[in-house]
């Protein structure tokens, strides 16, 4: 195995070129941005992020699961300068182009289930949410959405609504979209009703129809459900088998539509095109973003063609479906489908093994889950009480961080490990090695 030039840092973190730009960037963006660990890019390439400094660092956050197949695949890469040198824009809303054409085509016949499919181009996966909220409340003329508690479906006022994963990204905006329920997701770990898998024999989708359509809210009132196959922001949460069938069913039976958000899992990141695939789940509507075009903004509504009813002009987009983002995303599904999502798959289940390995040594990882590079290790104070570690993920973090590991959070306390799908073994390898050593060094809390 060739040994590579990162991680590597030579510098204090951040570096002088690096402090510049966050100064600057401090004084003039607006005050809402996160912004994890002060990491300040120049370049990328494949799993490698370098920053203005020179510093190089491994990458197993994927810019937020979205550098799918690295920070500039060649291909990518040429596929975007070859329709820059053509075109930036027409507005795919209301001319013609064969990019836009070819990629509906193909997301069209990617989706998982038999029906004809049809297929709207948004800029983002929020978009995408927002879009899919409307269609459905077009076709079914109700307008009840339920979603999931801890569930991250976006941030423009209708996805917000579907949002439930934490109090400040809602706080001071309502108030959102009516008639908008959520209920427990199946998260078995830390189940709601004090149940256990399979015993509970699915007690929380049950619990939909026992409780909420029983009392509350009558089936006949609801459009959509919108889920997330695995929950990505919300702590990257898997459900157990049989989970997304049981809520397949309930839509079935009283004509919901269900709206899959693949926002985060879609685009062979699960080791699958998407993750509703491991199930073998139809969804009515699926939505797709992030990993979509390596990077570049694309969002897709890919809905059911017999659902696909509101008519010319009822939606549209100036941006949606960019040519240079259709270019990219046309690469990437080759890339996926050639080769990346098989890696997902071989090295998802490397690095949960190691994660495991692991967890014999370090008491503090409570549970590990996941699907192809979509791994989840929720962190706890103890494995008897599942007393949530939040500031252990924090620390884990920055520190990777000061060492050249790039990760990142999800929900309260896990750590979502979602490297590019070009990842490796040497790769896989350094960054259990670190996390390991991180976790060894930990200070007590
Ligand atoms: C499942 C899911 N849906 C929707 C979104 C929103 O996507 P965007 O940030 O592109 O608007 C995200 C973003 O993290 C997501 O993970």
């Amino acid at each position: 195995m060739v040994e590579r030039d990162y991680p590597r840092i030579i510098t204090p973190l951040p570096g002088p070129k690096a402090k510049a730009i966050i100064e600057r960037d401090q004084a003039w963006t607006s005050t809402c941005y996160i912004k994890e660990y002060p990491l300040a890019i120049a370049r990328g390439s494949g799993m490698m992020v370098e920053d203005v400094d020179g510093n190089r660092f491994l990458d197993f956050m994927a810019g937020i699961a979205v550098s799918s197949t690295g920070y500039g695949h060649p291909r990518v890469v040429a596929a975007v300068k070859e329709a820059a040198d053509r075109f930036l824009h027409i507005c795919g809303s209301d001319f013609y182009f064969e990019g836009m054409a070819t990629l509906a085509e193909r997301l069209a016949r990617v989706a998982p289930g038999t029906s004809r499919k049809r297929v709207f181009l948004t800029n983002s996966g929020t978009e995408a949410v927002e879009g899919a909220i409307k269609l459905a409340r077009y076709v079914t003329g109700r307008t009840g959405i339920i979603a999931f508690k801890g569930a991250f479906h976006g941030r423009t006022t209708g996805a917000l609504s579907l949002t439930s994963s934490k109090r400040v990204q809602r706080a001071g905006f309502g108030p959102l979209l009516p008639d908008v329920h959520h209920v427990a997701y199946g998260n078995c770990y830390r189940c709601e009703f004090g149940k256990t898998f399979p015993d509970c024999e699915l007690f929380c989708v049950r619990r939909i129809e026992d409780d909420l359509f029983s009392r509350h809210l009558h089936p006949t009132d609801v459009a959509a459900i919108f889920v997330e196959p695995i929950m990505g922001e919300g702590g990257y949460v898997v459900p157990p088998p049989g989970w997304l069938s049981a809520v397949r069913e309930l839509c079935t039976r009283h004509g919901i539509l269900l709206v899959a958000d693949e926002v985060q899992s879609g685009v062979g990141r699960t080791g699958k095109m998407f993750a509703v695939e491991h199930e073998g789940v139809e969804p009515d509507i699926l939505l797709s973003a992030k990993g979509l075009a390596s990077g570049m903004p694309l969002g897709a509504i890919i809905s059911r063609e017999d659902i696909t009813t509101w008519p010319t002009g009822a939606h549209g987009s100036t941006f949606g479906g960019n040519p240079l983002c259709c270019a990219a995303a046309l690469a990437t599904l080759d890339l996926v489908e050639q080769g990346l999502a098989e890696n997902a798959a071989r090295m998802g289940e490397q690095l949960l093994e190691g994660v495991k390995r692991l967890a014999e040594r370090h008491k503090v990882i409570g549970d590990i889950r996941g699907r192809g590079l979509m791994i989840g290790v929720e962190f706890v104070e103890d494995r008897t009480t599942r007393q949530p570690n939040t500031d252990l993920v924090k620390r884990l973090v920055q520190q990777a961080f000061r060492e050249g590991l790039l990760l990142l959070g999800a929900g309260p306390n896990s750590l979502r490990l979602a490297p590019p799908l070009v990842v490796d073994d040497y790769d896989v390898d350094t960054a259990l090695t670190m996390i390991d050593r991180l976790l060894g060094e930990r200070r007590p809390s």
